[in-house]
């Protein structure tokens, strides 16, 4: 009993300590892209934020929706896939869906593009002006699971705080 009472104490001081990084990390997001409307250079930055912050990942970076596919934008990781039809792999569902893709095992889904064969999970986030999707967030990791519904909702408000940046 005791001994489960301090698994949960550690349990929830490991989560305050995620909570502060993260809010810390949403605060910088905000301060670098804050009156800067140009969506390249937003990117690059928060991949950079990103890709040095989150652990246990190996890339992160923008795929941009350029007619019927998604072409490599601003990333921090190893050389990836440049081109990606929509509707295929991870990032094209999730363009082709408009909604989040977190997967626990990239080998189990059918289609995945294995840009880096280190990778064993991966959330891509769609990115929306006017309600149209322009892009897409991907982050990899080579950890299986690694991404937990907390790490979805401190990415979907990354994900605002670039949308907010865009001129309607
Ligand atoms: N795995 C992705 C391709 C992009 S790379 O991971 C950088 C996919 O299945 O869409």
């Amino acid at each position: 009993m005791s001994e489960l009472v301090i698994e949960n104490s550690a349990i929830s001081s490991q989560s305050s300590a995620i909570e502060a990084t993260y809010t810390t990390l949403l605060n910088q997001i905000k301060a670098i892209t804050a009156g800067e409307p140009d969506l390249i250079a937003n990117m690059a930055n928060i991949s950079a934020v990103l890709f040095n912050n989150m652990p246990q990942i190996n890339w992160a970076g923008f795929y941009l929706h350029k007619e019927n596919q998604l072409v490599l934008g601003p990333f921090q990781g190893q050389v990836a896939c440049i081109r990606i039809p929509l509707g295929k792999g991870v990032c094209g569902t999730a363009a082709l869906t408009n909604e989040v893709q977190r997967i626990d095992d990239v080998h189990a889904f059918e289609g995945h593009i294995a840009c880096d064969a280190a990778s064993n999970s991966e959330i891509v986030l769609p990115v929306q002006r006017n309600g149209m999707v322009i892009a897409v967030l991907d982050i990899d990791s080579p950890i299986f699971s690694r991404f937990s519904e907390h790490d979805q909702q401190f990415l979907e408000q990354v994900i605002t705080i670039l949308e907010s940046t865009l001129a309607a």
